[in-house]
C-alpha cells in the first residue's frame, strides 16, 4: 500500500476543512493525495493549504494551458489508483450522475478509467431530497462507491444524514478501496442462484416475479474477486454474467435444482434466486384460448421444489455453509428468522422489497446468523455483495470460522 495515489476531488462544503486531516492522515499511512479543488471548494478551503499538505500543487483549473501542458486533464484522471470526492457536494454528484463536463473536476470524473469513491457531506434536506436520492442511486448502479454519510448535529443546526463520516472511517475506505482482493477463497467451490424463475402456463405464457438478477450476480462476482470457483445458476435475466464463473442457464424450479445438485459438491451454497413458489400443474403443449365473453381459464397450482431447504437438509455432500435470501414486505426481520429455521440453512440475508429493490440497484439487508442480527445501512448492490464475500471468507477460512451448522 506505500506506493498507493489517490486524486483527491474537494468539493465546495463546509466539510471541506476535514479534507486536509484526511490529507495528512493519508499521508502518513503512505497515501499520497494529488488534489483537485473546484471552484466552490476553493471558498472553503486554499490551494495553499492543500498543496502545504500535499506536497503538490493543487489543481483548479480546466482551461490553464500551463496545467495543461505539464498535466492534461485526461493523464490527470489516469494518475491515480483511486478516485476520492471528499466532501461529494449534492451538486457534483449530480453533474457525475448527469455526465456533465464543465469543469475540472467533472471532466476529469467523467474521464477516469479509475475506480471512484465518493464520500457526501450535506444537509439533511439535500440529503433525503429525491433528486439527490436518484443521484446516488444511478452513481451507485455505475460503479461509483458512494459513503453512506453518518446521522448527527449538522453545522446548520439541523440533525440527520449528511455528516461527513469521521475521517479515520474515510481513510478505512479508502484503503479498502485501494486493497486488491484478497484471494481468501482460492480453492472453494461456491454455486450461487439468481434470477427468477419462469414457470410455464402455454408456450407463450409463464408465471414469473421481477427479480433482476442483480444481487445474485454481483455475489456470485464478488466471491469470484476473493478467489473461489464460481458456478453460477440463473433463470431468465437480462445481465451478462461475470467473468470467469461458470454460468448455467435455467428456465424452471424444477431446473434449477437439477442444475445445482448437478453442481455439487460446493463448499459454499448462496441462494439468491427468486423461485417461484408455484408451478401451473399442468403447462398447456397449445396457447390457451379465449373462449367467450367472461369466461376465463382456471389454473391449478402446485408447490415447486424447495432449492434451499433440499440443499441444506442434505446429509451427504451438503455444502459447509449454506446461505437463504428473504424477500420480505412486512415484519422482515422475525419472518428471516423464523424462515432461517424452517429451511434448515445457516444464515439468511434478508431484505424488504416493499420499495424499489428488486430492480433497484440498492438494498439495505439483516443478516440473520446463529450468532444473532446484523443490520447493515442501506448499500449498493456490489457492496453488499463485497461485503457477503468478505463474511464468506471469514466464516469457512478465518482463524475461528465460528461456523455453526444448522444441522449440528
Ligand atoms: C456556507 C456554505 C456551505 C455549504 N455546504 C454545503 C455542503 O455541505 N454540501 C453541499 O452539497 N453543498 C453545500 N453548499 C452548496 C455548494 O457550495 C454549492 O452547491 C456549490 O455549487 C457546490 O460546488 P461543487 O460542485 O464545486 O462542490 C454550501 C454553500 C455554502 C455557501
Amino acid at each position: 500500500m506505500s506506493s498507493s495515489r489517490i486524486l483527491l476531488i474537494i468539493g465546495g462544503g463546509i466539510a471541506a476543512y476535514k479534507s486536509l486531516e484526511l490529507i495528512r492522515e493519508l499521508g502518513r499511512r503512505g497515501i499520497a493525495s494529488r488534489v483537485i479543488l473546484t471552484k466552490a471548494g476553493a471558498e472553503f478551503v486554499t490551494p495553499l493549504s492543500v498543496s502545504a499538505l500535499s506536497g503538490e500543487k493543487a489543481f483548479t483549473e480546466l482551461f490553464d494551458l500551463t496545467d495543461e501542458t505539464e498535466m492534461g486533464h485526461i493523464e490527470l484522471s489516469r494518475s491515480a489508483d483511486l478516485v476520492v470526492v471528499c466532501p461529494a457536494t449534492a451538486d457534483l454528484m449530480a453533474k457525475a450522475a448527469a455526465g456533465l463536463a464543465n469543469d475540472l473536476a467533472s471532466t476529469t470524473l467523467l474521464a477516469t478509467d479509475k475506480p471512484v469513491l465518493m464520500v457526501p457531506a450535506m444537509n439533511v434536506r439535500m440529503w433525503e431530497h429525491a433528486a439527490t436520492k436518484r443521484n446516488v442511486a444511478r452513481l451507485r448502479a455505475d460503479g461509483v462507491r458512494v459513503v453512506e454519510p453518518d446521522v448527527g448535529p449538522m453545522a446548520c443546526g439541523e440533525f440527520g444524514p449528511g455528516r461527513l463520516p469521521d475521517v479515520s472511517a474515510i481513510v478505512r475506505e479508502i484503503e479498502a478501496a485501494l486493497a486488491p482482493p484478497s484471494k481468501r477463497l482460492a480453492g472453494v467451490h461456491a454455486l450461487v442462484t439468481a434470477g427468477p424463475t419462469r414457470e410455464p402456463l402455454d408456450p407463450v405464457r409463464y408465471i414469473s416475479n421481477h427479480s433482476s438478477g442483480k444481487q445474485g450476480y454481483g455475489i456470485a462476482a464478488a466471491l469470484a474477486a476473493e478467489g473461489a470457483r464460481v458456478t453460477l445458476v440463473s433463470g431468465p435475466v437480462a445481465l451478462k454474467p461475470p467473468e470467469g464463473v461458470t454460468f448455467v442457464s435455467v428456465e424452471t424450479a424444477r431446473d434449477m435444482l437439477k442444475a445445482c445438485e448437478d453442481a455439487l459438491p460446493a463448499d459454499v451454497f448462496v441462494s439468491v434466486a427468486a423461485v417461484a413458489d408455484w408451478r401451473p400443474v399442468k403447462a398447456s403443449p397449445k396457447k390457451l384460448k379465449l373462449k367467450g365473453q367472461g369466461e376465463a381459464p382456471t389454473i391449478q397450482l402446485t408447490e415447486n421444489p424447495d432449492i434451499l431447504r433440499t440443499l441444506s437438509a442434505k446429509r451427504k455432500g451438503r455444502p459447509r455453509l449454506v446461505i437463504g435470501f428473504a424477500a420480505e414486505t412486512h415484519d422482515v426481520e422475525a419472518l428471516a428468522v423464523e424462515k432461517r429455521a424452517r429451511k434448515g440453512c445457516d444464515w439468511i440475508v434478508a431484505n424488504d422489497v416493499s420499495g424499489d429493490v428488486m430492480g433497484g440497484s440498492e438494498n439495505e439487508i439483516f443478516l440473520i446468523t446463529p450468532d444473532g442480527t446484523e443490520h447493515w445501512p442501506r448499500l449498493a448492490k456490489d457492496d453488499v455483495s463485497r461485503r457477503l464475500a468478505a463474511r464468506v471468507a471469514d466464516a469457512l477460512t478465518g482463524p475461528n470460522p465460528g461456523l455453526r451448522l444448522a444441522a449440528e
